[in-house]
């Protein structure tokens, strides 16, 4: 081959190509990643490349913007009006002109790299659904009539390989002045999803529109909703931010929810009100945060569990309270924002994740296409801690889930001194064996306490939160203060006064008390309610091993906002998990976030978990018989074996 050799860096793709070739279309040619919303125009400057010179460059290349041919009359009046980076060139204006390497900067990679796994390094690649495209469409003519809309679809179907997109009269109304401000340029929001049309224009700006569209990725919990903002053009997170579920008056759990539906006629309807009211809301405060405009919100992506995943659909969540528990759909769904009474921009669209069983939801489909156990070599337990336990099992051959009712003892709720976890929680607890005596650490402080209680540092204590209860009883076992059946011993049996009794049971004292915080203990009742909450969790996850016909795990994932605070020490003294060598449990935090964001920035990880959640095997907890004898074996601390043994070895 007589034609120039051009080496594309990072990617190392490479060809031969006549001198005058651009470099965008060799890149095009060759499949590599360069970025272009102007399609080549000179306009957005999403094409910027850096021709570096290795030992490779046999021609002698010195100057920069000699480098690929001369600077054109295009790129000149670019740099003079928006200036460029010192060697850098537009890849669509610069044509080949010798042998060279040319590098693509990360910024002009279109698929760039945003969200990485906990668990391993696979990363996603950014190719959302909405994506914007500039085209220059003709102009009318009186001798061959045609719509300024069905011209615009012609330019898109030219200029971008977009054929048959559609519209609708929203799109109509604003085009005309577009069109025409915009001397016969245009930027077009175009979706391309599985529902709501193929592709379908969304948006028109006139001219180069400068700015960025949005989308959201929302985790819709029983107890938090959380949404993340993200810049659909380089899919960075702007912001996230929390509320919480106001259901929550309707019932603390998903089964008082459904109870409350079943209860009263239009409770589905009220909770459904409650639930969107707030996701309005929330749209609305990411959008103050960031400083946009709702209306630049073009895509939403939901999870949530089933029971939430109705209530937000507006469709009775009855079924899901009685066996066989059918859900209305475990399909994905596509639907517009407004048919979920949301405003942000009037054509966005929601992506629901399919929901894997009448007890695992679009949530859990959420963890697996994060935490993807589809792909793991190694067999992975993943549990989602949080009111109703998640859990998955499997490798790349097969992946069981299941649900199991822990409750919201995990979250704080139904403890004496629980409270969810905010700052002023008590979240770290470490008891001295020897001395009994406890230290312990606030949220929103760095300090911990010192062994003779709560100092200034350690901050203002107004409760403590889920971890906090876990870390105290694994704490307390580890001391010998509570037995493995959950029993607190008196002072006489722990030799420690901070035992007292409590009824006819007795409680550990974690604090005093003094003028601003008040008294913290451990009752029994507490021991009591984390040892159902665990034994549920751990019978669940006994239950898919069994299935799977497996004794123990390679590793085990902790996920949800709550798993990601729990130590797993504490969670294997307190037998939450199965045994396991402890360096292989790892936190993935919010995975179900997480997987929501992935469905948001790219379009094909939707094709991937719809596909993901047809191959999971679904164990219903509530009818098989094993998953009781598991519970009842597991209410001990930590369980039948001891691992806590093992540990303190
Ligand atoms: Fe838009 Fe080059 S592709 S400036």
């Amino acid at each position: 081959q007589n034609d120039p050799l051009v080496i594309f860096t990072p990617s190392g793709k490479r060809g031969h190509f006549p001198n005058g070739t651009k470099v965008l279309d060799a890149a095009r040619q060759l499949g590599v990643d360069l970025d272009s919303v102007c399609g080549g125009r000179g306009i957005c400057s999403k094409c910027q490349v850096q021709p570096s010179f290795g030992d490779f460059s046999k021609h002698g290349i010195t100057s920069q913007p000699d480098a690929l041919s001369d600077w054109n009359a295009v790129e000149e009046r670019y740099k003079s009006i928006r200036g460029l980076i010192d060697g850098r060139r537009l890849g669509c204006q610069a044509q080949v002109n010798g042998d060279v390497v040319i590098d693509v900067p990360p910024e002009s990679q279109v698929h760039k790299q945003v969200v990485r796994k906990s668990a391993d390094t696979r990363e996603i690649v950014l190719d959302p659904a909405t994506r914007l495209y500039y085209v220059e469409v003709e102009e009318p003519d009186m001798h061959e009539p045609s719509g300024d809309l069905e011209r615009l679809s012609k330019a898109l179907a030219e200029q971008w390989n977009l054929p048959n997109t559609t519209s609708d009269l929203r799109i109509m109304q604003h085009l005309q002045p577009a069109l025409r401000q915009g001397k016969w340029k245009v930027t077009v929001a175009v979706y391309q999803g599985k529902g709501l049309g193929e592709a379908r224009i969304i948006h028109v700006w006139p001219g180069y529109y400068e700015g960025t569209i949005y989308g959201l990725a929302i985790d819709l919990g029983s107890t938090t909703i959380a949404a993340h903002l993200c810049d659909l053009q380089t899919g960075k997170v702007l912001t996230s931010s929390g509320i919480m579920n106001p259901q929550i008056r309707f019932g603390e759990d998903l089964m008082s929810r459904v109870s409350y539906s079943m209860m009263n006629p239009g409770g589905a309807a009220e909770m459904t009100t409650a639930v969107r009211t707030a996701l309005q809301a929330l749209v609305n405060t990411v959008a103050a945060e960031a400083i946009i405009d709702p209306a630049l919100i073009v895509e939403a992506v939901f999870v949530a569990n089933p029971v939430m995943h109705h209530l937000l659909l507006g469709i009775d969540p009855v079924e899901l309270g009685q066996a066989p528990f059918a859900l209305a759909t475990s399909d994905s769904m596509t639907l517009w924002a407004s048919e979920l009474d949301l405003t942000m921009h009037p054509s966005a669209s929601i992506y629901i994740l399919p929901c894997i069983a009448g007890h695992v939801g679009a949530d859990a489909a959420a963890v697996a296409l994060s935490e993807a156990p589809n792909r793991s070599e190694d067999l992975v337990l993943i549990v989602d801690v949080g009111t109703n336990a998640e859990i998955l099992l499997g490798n790349k051959h097969k992946v069981l889930a299941c649900s199991s009712p822990t409750g919201p003892a995990f979250e704080g709720a139904q403890i004496s001194s629980g409270q969810r976890a905010a700052p002023g929680a008590i979240e770290r607890v470490e008891i001295n064996p020897v001395t009994k005596e406890p230290r312990f650490r606030v949220i929103g402080s760095e300090k911990w306490s010192d062994e003779d209680g709560f100092t200034e540092e350690a901050g203002t204590i107004t409760g403590i939160c889920g971890s906090g209860i876990i870390e105290a009883i694994a704490e307390m076992r580890m001391a010998g203060l509570v037995d493995p059946s959950g029993l607190i011993g008196s002072a006489a049996q722990t030799g420690t006064e901070r035992c007292m009794p409590n009824g006819r049971t007795h409680e550990y004292v974690l604090f005093e008390g003094d003028g601003t915080s008040p008294r913290i203990t451990v009752t029994n009742g507490d021991v009591r309610a984390i040892q159902l909450a665990k034994a549920a969790l751990y019978a669940g996850a006994r239950l898919l091993m069994d299935q799977m016909g497996v004794d123990e795990v390679d590793r085990v994932v902790l996920a949800g906002a709550f798993g990601a605070h729990i130590s797993p020490k504490h969670a294997m003294v307190l037998g939450m998990i199965p045994d396991c060598d402890v360096e292989k449990v790892t936190s993935a935090g919010n995975a179900a976030g997480t997987g929501a964001r992935i469905a948001l920035l790219n379009a094909a990880a939707r094709r991937e978990v719809e596909s993901t959640v047809r191959q999971i095997v679904k164990v219903e907890t509530a009818v098989e018989p094993r998953f009781q004898e598991h519970f009842v074996a597991a209410s001990n601390i930590p369980h039948a074996t001891d691992a806590y043994a093992k540990l303190r070895a």
